[in-house]
């Protein structure tokens, strides 16, 4: 079954480094991408978007943005306004991520502001949703995943594509992963709990851990239609056996 791989590089490189990546390794990524009956996306940090656009050129391979303001525009030092994802030829854009929810201390309103913007745009948003290892432990997590998304809802369009990242922190870099009936059940509930509360429909993406040891297992999972993969995406022979395992 066809997949969608994002490629979330985080700030795992500079400006150069990513740019070096792709004089690299863009020419066999292409022919992967052209060759693999998957999507490839590749999210890249901010300021190297566009030149990974540019240099990539290849309609098999998608770029996304790692983040986006939740306002239109204004006096808001160091964001990025959702219209210019657009403007950059930019497919998605990540919101929610556990690691920017962490370091800005996002609430889930914040997130739905975000969605808001990228609304206006074409942009899919790739919404991360997931249970701290504590809520896990202590079988909190329908009841965290549900908290997380009922925000959301007034903000989903019917006529939108949305995709939502299912990322237990407990899973994120870490080495370990939820076995593939853990994941479906809380991707059933993500899919069902949209589906009764508004008319969007959302595909369910897997991320945390995901490399070429663990992709074969989580791929017996039904319910997602793709993966979010940090750290194993970066390095391109490994993105390679993914792709190829997949
Ligand atoms: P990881 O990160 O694949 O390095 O665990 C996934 C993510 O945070 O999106």
């Amino acid at each position: 079954m066809m997949k969608h791989i994002l490629c979330n590089w985080k700030m795992y490189f500079s400006y150069n480094h990513a740019i070096k990546w792709i004089d690299d390794h863009g020419q066999q990524l292409k022919e992967l991408a052209d060759s693999s009956k998957h999507t490839i996306a590749i999210f890249p940090s901010i300021d190297a978007c566009a030149q990974v656009r540019e240099r990539l050129n290849n309609k098999s391979i998608s770029i996304g943005a790692q983040d986006c303001a939740p306002y239109a525009s204004g006096a808001y030092t160091g964001q990025t306004q959702a219209c210019s994802l657009q403007e950059m030829g930019l497919q998605y854009c990540i919101v929610g991520h556990s690691e920017t929810r962490h370091a800005y201390h996002l609430n889930n309103e914040t997130i739905a502001h975000k969605i808001e913007q990228l609304n206006k745009t074409k942009v899919i948003p790739v919404i991360c949703i997931g249970e701290s290892q504590h809520d896990h432990e202590h079988d909190k997590t329908i009841e965290v995943i549900t908290r997380q998304l009922e925000p959301l809802i007034p903000f989903l369009l019917p006529e939108k594509n949305y995709y939502v990242a299912y990322e237990p922190l407990w899973a994120i870099g870490t080495g370990t992963t939820p076995s593939p009936k853990y994941i479906d059940t809380i991707s059933s509930h993500i899919k069902q709990y949209v589906r009764t509360h508004c008319s969007s429909r959302v595909s369910v993406m897997y991320g945390g851990s995901v490399s070429s040891a663990t992709i074969t297992q989580l791929s017996e999972s039904v319910e997602v239609e793709g993966f979010l993969i940090g750290k194993a995406s970066t390095d391109f022979q490994e993105l390679k056996k993914i792709v190829t395992l997949l």
